[in-house]
């Protein structure tokens, strides 16, 4: 089996159909045995409770070819937990954490060759999601489940790979004190899609979440965490119940005091506070966006710049890009369980 021939440096976050996909239905009360298949189309009926009720969960992590030509994928354990955490909060059967995992390997493998060549900047990313599939239409959950896993060759989130981007404070919020910010539902995407694409028409990348019980809190961006660093080197993060529990911010918390003895201080993070300059580098992390540096934070106008500037990355946040991507890749042995050969 050979390399598709892609040329995966020009690759950007897009969709692009690879041979194999993993598919399991639940129906009267169990999962059945699940199998990777070729075909990438579902057949739905009209009233299926995901159309009417956007009752859908999903997750995102990557596969990645390491400096000696393994294929490696990065804690997806905590994608499973996510995972089930996520279907039982919707009122969804809980794919299994075993099966999630074993169903990522196989997928992964099936689409070995679409998996981006040591060192050329791209990776796969994989996709399970799981939905609500039998007609529903008095509001309640449906009694039938499909788990699917898709892949897909990408390059960076943002465009520009690692240059700072300049994100905004949006006015809509992304999610209630008590609601489901903190699961990865496909509704929480829905309602974030007017704003992103308001934040794009203006010439940012992505908006800041502020909390919206008192908007005076600093909670996530649309698709990542956020992390800063303050003026005595110490890795900040905001801590609050509704945003997402991203695996890549809590491996950086990790990689921050294990391997870099950076101090790691996770609490409420005040949006005066970051006015007020208490930080000299921020960055967005995610699956998706890796650490992507933010050079600027707009505010109606008023911009909040870091000291780490426009041009490149601060040199807190180049230490955490090079020792995670290090250990993702392969180049910096990992901690024990972090890293699932395919
Ligand atoms: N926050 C949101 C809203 C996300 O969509 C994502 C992406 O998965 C993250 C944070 C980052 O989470 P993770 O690091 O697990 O990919
Ligand atoms: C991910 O990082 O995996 C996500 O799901 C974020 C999404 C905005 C692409």
């Amino acid at each position: 089996m050979a390399k598709k021939d892609i040329d995966w440096s020009q690759l950007g976050f897009g969709y692009i159909k690879t041979d194999k996909r993993y598919v399991s239905n639940f129906k009267d009360g169990k999962w059945d045995s699940g199998a990777l298949t070729d075909d990438d189309t579902i057949a739905l009926n009209e009233c299926a409770c995901v159309f009417q009720y956007a009752q859908t969960v999903f997750e995102g992590l990557k596969a990645y070819t390491t400096e000696d030509g393994r294929i490696v994928t990065f804690r997806i354990d905590l994608n499973g937990e996510r995972m089930e955490e996520s279907a039982k909060r919707l009122e969804m059967p809980e794919f299994p954490k075993d099966r999630f995992v074993d169903a990522v390997i196989q997928t992964v493998r099936a689409n070995a060759d679409f998996v981006p060549p040591f060192g050329s900047g791209a990776t796969l990313y994989v996709r399970p999601f799981m939905f609500g599939s039998n007609p529903v239409i008095g509001v309640k959950p449906a009694d039938e489940y499909q788990f699917r896993i898709f892949t897909t060759p990408v390059g960076p989130y943002f465009k520009g790979g690692v240059k700072p981007i300049t994100v905004k404070i949006s006015d809509f919020d992304r999610s209630a004190p008590r609601g489901t910010g903190d699961i990865k539902a496909g509704l929480n995407y829905a309602m974030s899609l007017h704003a992103i694409v308001t934040a794009h028409k203006e010439g940012f990348a992505e908006n800041i979440y502020l909390d919206s019980a008192t908007r005076t809190k600093i909670e996530e961006t649309g698709g990542a965490n956020i992390i800063f660093i303050d003026t005595d080197g110490n890795m900040v993060t905001p801590l609050s119940n509704s945003i997402l529990p991203s695996v890549t911010r809590r491996s950086l918390m990790t990689v921050a005091e294990d391997y870099l003895g950076i101090k790691v201080i996770h609490r409420e993070i005040t949006f005066e506070e970051v006015k007020s300059g208490a930080f000299t580098e921020c960055g967005l992390c995610g699956t998706a966006a890796v650490i992507s540096p933010v050079g600027c934070i707009n505010d109606h106008g008023n911009e909040i710049r870091f000291a780490s500037g426009m041009d490149q990355m601060g040199p807190v946040i180049t230490k955490l890009y090079d020792t995670l991507t290090g250990i993702q890749m392969g180049r910096i042995e990992a901690p024990k369980g972090w890293i699932f050969e395919i």
